[in-house]
């Protein structure tokens, strides 16, 4: 039997293309993002379909993906999407409203009964009652779940992001692989970026049209001058602090205008990372915050990942929200490694 994966919520395939990848055959990724269907089929070679998943049905994905005699997977990273007042869905006031979209993915496990499941998603989803809910529907279904908070510098990943991976199977007990990365041999920033050329704010690196970064105001830049790695806004003289940080209220705000340090993982890579007030997006030497090739690379997506069809489409806001919102490629790669070795050892196949 072959297995082939759908991938919801796919973006730009980020999850996809590290199944891809590990050796997972993945026929089709779905999302409501046109613009993610060019980088979605050129890197994961899927068929992208452009579709509110609330709207998809099981029975579609049986007839035009998922013959008898294949081995199904259904992954997706349901994404955090306050409900809409026009949708009539769900009624309940509680933190469902937020995550309603895993009642929706939820769905599709029932309509197409999936061998394996995989999910990705925030750490702290996992104290929501609609996580929950998904679990003990998995479990009463008949799959054996795990789900554990996984510190992506425990696979190599660059980056001290945390995720939620959650991993159930009909065919039996199914887990993370174990860790390949010990603390103290975390791959580091200067590791992933380190080779790459010098650029100034609001330039264009001239040999790779990604190595682009935003503008700095000359007050930003009078404040990164200021800024040392791993330190804060307090290591500024008054004149540059924020008003809000003035305030006692605002002193808590710490990880903010802050620059990286070289010999340890990135902060987490947000959406936002190519704004400099946002995070501790700051380079460690230049100053500047990071570009999209560097942040590209620290969500461990190789060199020759293709994020556009024509230099035109680029956008920094667009970029970076398909950057931030993905799974890390290595993340994925693990993911997919974990499924092929459980069906190895409960289905006989890799
Ligand atoms: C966190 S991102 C997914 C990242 C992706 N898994 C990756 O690794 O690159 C969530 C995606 O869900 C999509 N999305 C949001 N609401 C949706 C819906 N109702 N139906 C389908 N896609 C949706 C967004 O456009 C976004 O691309």
């Amino acid at each position: 039997m072959i297995a082939s994966a759908i991938d919801i919520f796919c973006g730009i395939g980020g999850l996809s293309f590290g199944l891809k990848q590990a050796g997972i055959n993945v026929a089709a990724g779905v999302d409501v993002d046109e613009s993610c269907r060019y980088p979605y089929e050129k890197n994961s070679q899927a068929e992208f379909i452009l579709r509110d998943v609330s709207n998809l049905r099981g029975e579609e994905l049986n007839e035009r993906f998922w013959s008898n005699d294949v081995l199904k997977i259904l992954a997706g990273c349901a994404p955090c999407q306050p409900f809409s007042a026009h949708s009539n869905k769900i009624r309940d006031k509680t933190q469902t409203r937020k995550w309603w979209l895993l009642r929706e993915f939820k769905r599709l496990v029932g309509e197409t009964s999936p061998h394996i499941v995989t999910m990705e998603n925030v750490p702290n989803l996992a104290n929501q009652a609609v996580f929950i809910e998904f679990v003990a529907s998995l479990e009463q279904s008949g799959y054996c779940v795990s789900y554990s908070n996984v510190y992506c510098p425990d696979y190599g990943v660059p980056q001290n992001r945390r995720r939620l991976v959650l991993l159930a199977s009909r065919f039996g007990e199914i887990y993370l692989l174990p860790k390949s990365h010990p603390a103290g041999e975390y791959a580091t920033l200067r590791q992933a970026i380190g080779h790459l050329p010098l650029i100034e704010a609001g330039e264009v690196c001239k040999s790779d049209p990604l190595h682009r970064t935003s503008k700095l105001s000359p007050l930003n830049l009078q404040r990164i001058e200021a800024s040392r790695p791993r330190g804060t806004w307090l290591d500024w003289s008054e004149d540059l602090r924020l008003k809000c940080h003035r305030k006692k209220t605002g002193r808590t705000y710490k990880a903010v205008y802050g620059r990286m340090a070289w010999d340890e993982p990135s902060p987490t890579i947000t959406t936002q990372f190519y704004n400099y007030g946002t995070g501790r997006f700051g380079h460690p030497t230049q100053n500047r915050a990071l570009t999209m090739r560097e942040a590209a690379i620290l969500q461990t997506f190789p060199e020759d990942f293709e994020f556009y069809e024509s230099e035109k489409d680029i956008s920094l806001k667009r970029l970076g929200a398909y950057i931030g919102n993905a799974v890390p490629v290595e993340l994925g790669v693990v993911i997919g490694e974990s499924i092929l070795s459980h069906l190895e050892v409960h289905h006989g196949r890799r």
